[in-house]
């Protein structure tokens, strides 16, 4: 083995590179924040916080973020905890996410799943987990605010089931829950953490033999102690065992219990998920799989950003590296257009702080300053002719019709369009016979942003008017007949000419698939 096989070997082994999926409100920041704060990231778990609490933000990247106090974009946050090197791609946690949270999720190699023990599993949570199931990425789920009055912990294990699909295994098992919280009793290891009420950085853990020992008895009382007896006997004889493979696989997912505000379970949480958790595997490509310990540096862009530094007008490609070893200045192909490409101000994001990084590895995510010249989904490779999966494309489901109010501006809008359906903001479709421009959007937000970026980038004032269309399915088929799609629908062709039916609702749709036998229905384009 070489030596710089054996230098990406241990950096791989070292790295875990995931996301956290929740609904707004279940506690992301806050456990994000805490998760940094184990890393001694301290400054930097006081900006995400930050830019949580405060609507004027020192430096939020994009003004609409300012002014709705959120995040409109993902971001990355690296940091080291015990010899490892974690990176969290962080998912706007409101309710208007869009694509880019989608595709933020195909750089990740797990997921974390941070539910409210209270609200359970809620929809955008349900949206993300189909996203990694669909790759089938390991998924730990962790539920939050047990300080809470809260659900039965087997109540949601069913629900994981019912709702998502995946069987769950608990890690550990509450004792007591709301004010009555005492602790949680780790399966694993067979020990007591006590809750102590407030953010203590010191965790009391007490061992034990096994669940019946009459320490935790001591600690807890009778009614709660016979409680987890009852709980885990139930679980030992009728719960899934712990499989590795499953949870690889996406299949089971480990479940743990705390409370991140008062950080609760969260370094047991963190030390677990880091010994299960994969570190950055192959990933497929023309060229069959491309393990991370190959020499030869490659990656593909996952993510284009506008304006993070509302100084420039530049943009920012965020790169997932799958192998080799990146090095500034380095000389890459990029495979679409056949260039190569200088990588010589690539940066690393630590919340709003950029730091020029000088060597990254298989699983960091790095920025690449980009004058125009990236696509999302562009792979770019040393040397050799690799060509990464093609990310997938989601379907939209809120449609607008858009209008320049100053007609004199056409150029400039159509330059704006076009640069925003490339960097995959919104998704563009005309429709058939009255060459109307019509809108797609994952989130309502994304319209905000495209009418502010019109505005402000690109000097155009547009109307948006909201269509009631709701699905869109790509037709593919002989003889496409456009008077079919008339009734609560209406025929368009997006950038590539592709037809594309919109309809209003999912009995218009029905309809319309049972009159076109012959056509295929796709969600997204061919
Ligand atoms: P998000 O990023 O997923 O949207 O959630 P965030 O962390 O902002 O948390 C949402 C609210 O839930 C916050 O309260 C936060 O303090 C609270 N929270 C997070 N973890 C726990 C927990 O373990 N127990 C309890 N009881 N609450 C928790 P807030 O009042 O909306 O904001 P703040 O004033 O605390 O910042």
């Amino acid at each position: 083995m070489s030596k710089l096989e054996q230098e990406l070997q241990q950096e791989v082994e070292k790295r875990r590179t995931f996301a956290i999926i929740s609904h707004p409100d279940a506690g992301k920041t806050t456990l994000t924040e805490k998760l940094l704060l184990f890393g001694g990231a301290i400054r930097l778990a006081g900006s995400v916080k930050a830019r949580k609490a405060s609507k004027h933000a020192t430096s939020d990247w994009m003004e609409i973020e300012k002014q709705r106090g959120i995040s409109v974009t993902s971001s990355v946050m690296q940091f080291d905890y015990k010899g490892h090197r974690i990176n969290i791609l962080d998912t706007p946690g409101h309710q208007d996410f869009s694509e880019d949270t989608y595709r933020t999720l195909t750089a990740a190699d797990s997921a974390v799943m941070l539910i409210d023990v209270a609200k359970g599993v809620e929809a955008q949570t349900i949206k993300l987990f189909q996203v990694c199931a669909k790759r089938g990425i390991p998924i730990f789920t962790f539920i939050n605010k047990l300080d809470r009055e809260g659900r039965s912990p087997f109540d949601l294990m069913e629900e994981l089931e019912q709702v998502l699909g995946i069987r769950s295994v608990p890690m550990n098992w509450p004792i007591g829950s709301g004010r009555e919280l005492c602790g949680i009793y780790d399966r694993m290891n067979n020990q007591v953490e006590l809750f102590q009420g407030d953010d203590e950085d010191e965790i009391e853990v007490k061992k034990v033999e096994g669940y019946t020992d009459p320490l935790i008895r001591e600690m807890a009382g009778e009614y709660l102690h016979d409680q987890l007896c009852q709980d885990l006997e139930l679980l030992d004889v009728a719960g899934d065992p712990f499989d590795l493979e499953k949870v690889k696989n996406g299949q089971l997912t480990p479940v743990f219990f705390g409370s991140a505000v008062n950080n609760f379970g969260v370094q047991t949480f963190l030390e677990n998920f880091l010994k299960l958790a994969p570190k950055p595997e192959p990933r497929h490509s023309t060229d069959g799989a491309i393990a991370p310990t190959n020499e030869k540096f490659s990656g593909y862009v996952f993510k284009i950003q506008a304006n993070m530094n509302p100084a420039h007008r530049d943009r920012i490609a965020f790169l997932r590296i799958v192998s080799g070893k990146f090095e500034r200045g380095m000389s890459v192909k990029q495979m679409r257009t056949g260039k190569d490409i200088k990588l010589a101000q690539p940066q690393q994001f630590l919340a709003q702080d950029r730091d020029i990084v000088s060597v990254a590895y298989p699983g960091d995510i790095i920025g690449l300053f980009d004058p125009g010249i990236f696509r999302i989904g562009d792979s770019l490779s040393q040397g050799g002719n690799v060509t990464f999966d093609e990310l997938p494309t989601f379907s939209p489901e809120i449609f607008a019709k858009v209008t320049v109010k100053n007609a004199l501006k056409h150029k400039q809008y159509q330059k704006g369009i076009d640069q925003l359906t490339e960097e995959g903001t919104i998704q563009v479709f005309t429709t058939v016979g009255f060459e109307d421009t019509l809108l797609g959007v994952v989130g309502q937000l994304q319209f905000e942003v495209f009418e502010y970026r019109m505005k402000f980038e690109y000097g155009v004032d547009v109307q948006l008017q909201r269509m009631p269309y709701q699905f869109a399915r790509w037709i593919v088929g002989d003889n496409i007949d456009p008077s079919k799609f008339r009734i609560n629908s209406t025929l368009v062709k997006d950038k590539k000419d592709n037809y594309v039916v919109l309809f209003e609702n999912e009995y218009a749709m029905r309809t319309a698939m049972d009159k076109n036998p012959d056509a295929k229905f796709l969600e997204t384009a061919p």
